[in-house]
């Protein structure tokens, strides 16, 4: 089932989520829902408060059209950047609750990411790279009330400044 999507202006996106206590049958159900809203939107992945809960939930997909999908539900995800090298990545974002604005931004290119799954096991993947990467942590900020426009450049922010303003008035 698809949920409707918050758009950039609704308050629930400026939020700090709170964690989940417990994975109930429930949540895995608005997980399963997050999914399919997300598929149906083309995006790769999506925060709880996009549509509408301030829990720390994230569903995340980086398969490619031609393969199966590959679906991962992360709660209460904690993403940090990797120590050592760790050089910044800087690459073209969208995010379904801002739709038509697209610009780069930077981002650790290595994180490790844990999360608790479905089954209430613990997962901790290391040396994060590329796209995961990129996602994992965008979906993080959604979870703190962070946007990836708040990230833009100078230049993109007033570039992008009344396209903003338009969809926040709605
Ligand atoms: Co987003």
């Amino acid at each position: 089932m698809t949920l409707p999507l918050c758009i950039y202006g609704s308050p629930v996106l400026r939020k700090k989520s709170e964690p989940v206590e417990e994975i109930t049958p429930e949540l895995v159900e608005l997980a399963r829902n997050m999914l399919d809203t997300m598929y149906n939107a083309n995006g790769v992945g999506l925060a709880a408060p996009q549509v509408g809960k301030n829990i720390r939930l994230v569903v995340i997909d980086l398969s490619k059209e031609d393969e199966e999908r590959n679906p991962i539900m992360l709660f209460n995800p904690v993403v940090e950047p990797e120590e050592g090298e760790n050089p910044v990545a800087l690459e073209e974002e969208g995010c379904l609750s801002i739709p038509e604005i697209w610009v780069k931004i930077s981002r650790p290119s290595r994180v490790r990411i844990t999360y608790t799954n479905e089954n209430s096991e613990t997962v901790e993947l290391r040396g994060v790279t590329g796209k995961f990467a990129r996602c994992a942590l965008h979906e993080q900020d959604h979870l703190n009330g962070i946007l990836f426009v708040d990230k833009m450049s100078m230049s993109d922010k007033a570039m992008n400044a009344s396209k903003l303003k338009r969809m926040a008035k709605k």
